[in-house]
C-alpha cells in the first residue's frame, strides 16, 4: 500500500497485554500481546490445543486471568469488567440456545436481559444473518448452520463493536462459510472488530485482514493478509520451450538486478510490480524465446506459515503491531 498523506490514527478496540493463563502449574496461554483494530477481521490461528479457546474465554471473562491485561474499548477487564464487556458479543464453542423455543423466542429472551434492544433491532439482526425464513421454527429443527446464524444474531443484538466467534465455521457447508464471511465483512465495514479462531489456514486467509499465529499458547507472529491489489511479492513463472539459460539472460539484459531463478523449464521472477510481467514477456518474445505459459503466484499464508516453522519455529520473530 502507498503511504504518503500521513498515517491515520488507528483505534484499537481490543488489546491483549502479556496475557497469561496457567492451570495447575501448566502455562496454557503464554505472554500473549496483540491489538485488534476497529473494523478489521482478526484471526487466531493455531493447531488443536494451541490455546485459542482459553484466550477467548479470558477475553470474555469466562475464566480468570493469571497474568497480564485485556482492554476492551480502553477499559481494563480487571477492575472494570462490566464497562469493558458492554460492547462485546461472543460465541464460545457453541451458541447457547433453547431448543424447545423458536429462533425468534430465543432472541426475545435474550433481548429481555439486554438494555435497549428494540423489536426493530431483532428484525435487523435476523435480516443480517439471513434467517427470516426459519425464525419462527423451533431451534431443535435447525441445522448446524442455522444454529450458528441464530447464535451470531443473538451475539449482535446489543450492537457490540467487538464480536468474538470461536471456530465459527465449524460444521458449516461451503455456502454457510461463504455467507458467514460476507456478513462478517459487512459488520467489519461498519466498524465492528471481528475476532475469529480456527485451525484452518486457507479459511483464515479468505476471511481475515490479519491473522495471529499461535503455537503452544505463544504468539508466533502476526500476518497481514494481502489482497491481490496489495501484493508486495509476486512470483511469476514463465514456462519456456528451449534454452532456459538463454531466456534468463534476456531478462537480465533488461535489468541486471532482476530476481530471476531457473527451475526446470521455468524461469521464476520475483517482482513487486505486476505491470512488469507484460514487459518481461514482450522482451522474451522479441528475443525469439518460446513462452508457452505464464503463471502468477502470490505467497499463501500457508506457505509463509510453513516457511516460518521450517526455520525452526523462531518464536522470537514476533511482529506485534505498535499500539497507538
Ligand atoms: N481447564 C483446563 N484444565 C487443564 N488443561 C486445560 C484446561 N483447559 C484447556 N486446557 C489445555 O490447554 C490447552 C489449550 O486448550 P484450548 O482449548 O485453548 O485450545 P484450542 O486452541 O482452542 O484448541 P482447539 O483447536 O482444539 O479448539 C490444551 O492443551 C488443553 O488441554
Ligand atoms: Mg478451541
Amino acid at each position: 500500500m502507498i503511504g504518503g498523506i500521513g498515517e491515520r490514527m488507528t483505534t484499537h478496540t481490543l488489546e491483549l497485554k502479556n496475557l497469561t493463563k496457567k492451570i495447575k502449574g501448566k502455562t496454557i496461554v503464554d505472554d500473549l500481546s496483540f491489538s485488534v483494530r476497529e473494523g478489521e477481521i482478526f484471526g487466531l490461528l493455531g493447531p488443536n490445543g494451541a490455546g485459542k479457546t482459553t484466550t477467548i474465554r479470558m477475553i470474555v471473562g469466562l475464566i480468570s486471568i493469571t497474568d497480564g491485561d485485556v482492554l476492551i474499548n480502553g477499559d481494563n477487564l480487571r477492575g472494570n469488567f462490566e464497562k469493558a464487556m458492554e460492547r462485546v458479543g461472543a460465541i464460545v464453542e457453541n451458541p447457547q440456545l433453547y431448543d424447545y423455543m423458536t429462533g425468534y423466542k430465543n432472541l426475545m429472551q435474550y433481548a429481555r436481559i439486554m438494555p435497549d434492544v428494540t423489536k426493530e433491532r431483532i428484525d435487523e439482526v435476523i435480516e443480517l444473518v439471513d434467517l427470516k425464513y426459519a425464525i419462527h421454527d423451533k431451534v431443535k429443527t435447525y441445522s448446524l448452520g442455522m444454529r450458528q446464524r441464530l447464535g451470531v444474531a443473538q451475539a449482535l443484538l446489543h450492537r457490540p463493536n467487538v464480536l468474538i466467534l470461536d471456530e465459527p465455521t465449524n460444521g458449516l457447508d461451503p455456502q454457510g462459510i461463504y455467507d458467514l464471511r460476507n456478513y462478517l465483512r459487512l459488520l467489519a465495514n461498519n466498524g465492528t472488530s471481528v475476532i475469529v479462531s480456527s485451525h484452518m489456514l486457507a479459511e483464515m486467509q479468505m476471511m481475515c485482514d490479519r491473522v495471529a499465529i499461535i503455537q503452544h499458547g505463544k504468539l508466533v507472529r502476526i500476518d497481514e493478509i494481502l489482497n491481490q491489489e496489495d501484493e508486495t511479492e509476486v512470483k511469476v513463472h514463465f514456462q519456456i520451450e528451449g534454452d532456459v539459460a538463454q531466456a534468463k539472460q534476456v531478462l537480465l539484459n533488461l535489468n541486471e538486478d532482476l530476481n530471476v531463478t531457473e527451475s526446470g523449464q521455468e524461469l521464476i521472477v520475483q517482482t513487486a510490480d505486476v505491470r512488469f510481467i507484460a514487459e518481461l514477456n514482450k522482451q522474451l518474445v522479441l528475443a525469439g524465446v518460446l513462452v508457452v505459459g505464464i503463471q502468477r503466484k502470490t505467497k499463501t499464508l500457508e506457505e509463509r506459515f510453513l516457511e516460518m516453522t521450517k526455520k525452526g519455529g523462531d518464536l522470537n520473530e514476533v511482529a506485534v503491531p505498535v499500539n497507538k
